[in-house]
């Protein structure tokens, strides 16, 4: 397994966070309050990105945001007034609550005014790379993976491959409509594919595979090139996944780590709600009185319906 961090090779220094989107299927409750910013138990999706990516070693967090989607941003500032008044009256461990988002990384906002696709997304953030970043990451807020350092490993890949690498995961083949999905050849290394093709959300029957894309990219600086010279794809959206396919093409290295955890999706209540059940499980404060209840509400369901 190629997973050692070393210290001489580059290390991943921006991750970019595309944040701009509407959060149709959280609706209503997205009305007002931007899908990152929903809890985890307590902790926004936003923040549990923002800790994943300080976790893995970048210092800098480009959120990709729509003009009325700035509480995203503010998430991040330092809230003096509060901690003062959390501190005041010893309420230490809140305090550190509010305080955490602020110190984890340095957050620049990045603004999209419309809602073109993930591909254009990810495009805006080069204006904050800086010169010495060859490559970048990204993470996708809906897509919780655990354990929360996916893309150490990734980047070791990228230091002794080249090029980009995602994260995949297995899923049954009648979901594949719902990804980017991978043409795979293997490598010599355990766990490690090569990817010879990708396509956005096939029909099962046209799907390469049921290994897909789940959420976390190292990217080469290339992309920005293949992204400008890409046009929308599926949804009529300009897609990550075709200019990673059009950098295939052109003979870059792709390869994708096989992701063997744990993964959430946020991105809609079907998978937000068995989040929270297992952060909560794992919860000091909350999991013993959690699992208990779990086990009742349960038991009567099944009582109800027969089960
Ligand atoms: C996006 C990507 C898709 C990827 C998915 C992972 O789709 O376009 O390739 O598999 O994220 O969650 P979305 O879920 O934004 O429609």
């Amino acid at each position: 397994m190629v997973n050692d961090r070393d210290e001489a090779s580059p290390w991943v220094k921006t991750v970019v966070v595309p944040a701009a989107g509407m959060g149709t299927r959280f609706l209503p409750a997205t009305k007002t309050v931007p899908k990152e910013l929903l809890p985890v138990v307590d902790t926004p999706g936003i923040e549990l990105i923002a800790e994943e990516a300080a976790a893995v070693g970048a210092d800098r967090l480009a959120i990709v945001t729509a003009p009325n989607k700035q509480e995203v941003m503010r998430h991040f500032e330092a809230f003096p007034d509060l901690v003062e008044t959390l501190e005041a009256r010893g309420k230490q461990s809140q305090s550190d609550k509010v305080k955490r988002a602020h110190s984890l990384l340095h957050p620049i906002a990045v603004e999209q005014e419309k809602p073109l696709g993930l591909g254009h997304a990810v495009g805006l953030a080069e204006s904050v790379l800086t010169d010495e970043e060859e490559f970048f990451g990204v993470m996708l807020p809906d897509d919780i993976v655990l354990p929360n350092n996916a893309m150490e490993q990734m980047v070791a890949v990228r230091n002794k491959l080249g090029g980009s690498v995602l994260l995949a995961v297995e899923v049954p083949r009648e979901q594949t409509f719902n990804y980017g999905v991978f043409d795979i050849e293997a490598t010599e290394e355990d766990g490690v594919k090569k990817v010879v093709g990708m396509v956005e959300k096939p029909e099962p029957a046209d799907a390469p595979s049921n290994l897909v894309a789940t959420g976390r990219y190292v990217l080469d600086k290339k992309i920005f090139d293949a992204l400008r010279r890409i046009t929308p794809g599926k949804g009529g959206e300009l897609q990550l996944t075709d200019a990673i396919e059009l950098l295939i093409q052109e003979g870059e290295p792709v390869h994708v780590v096989v992701h063997e955890g744990t993964r959430h999706d946020l991105g809609n209540p079907g998978g937000y709600i068995p989040a929270n059940v297992d952060f909560g499980l794992r919860s000091e404060v909350y999991g013993p009185a959690l699992y208990t209840q779990l086990k009742k509400i349960i038991a009567n369901y099944e009582a109800e319906k027969g089960l």
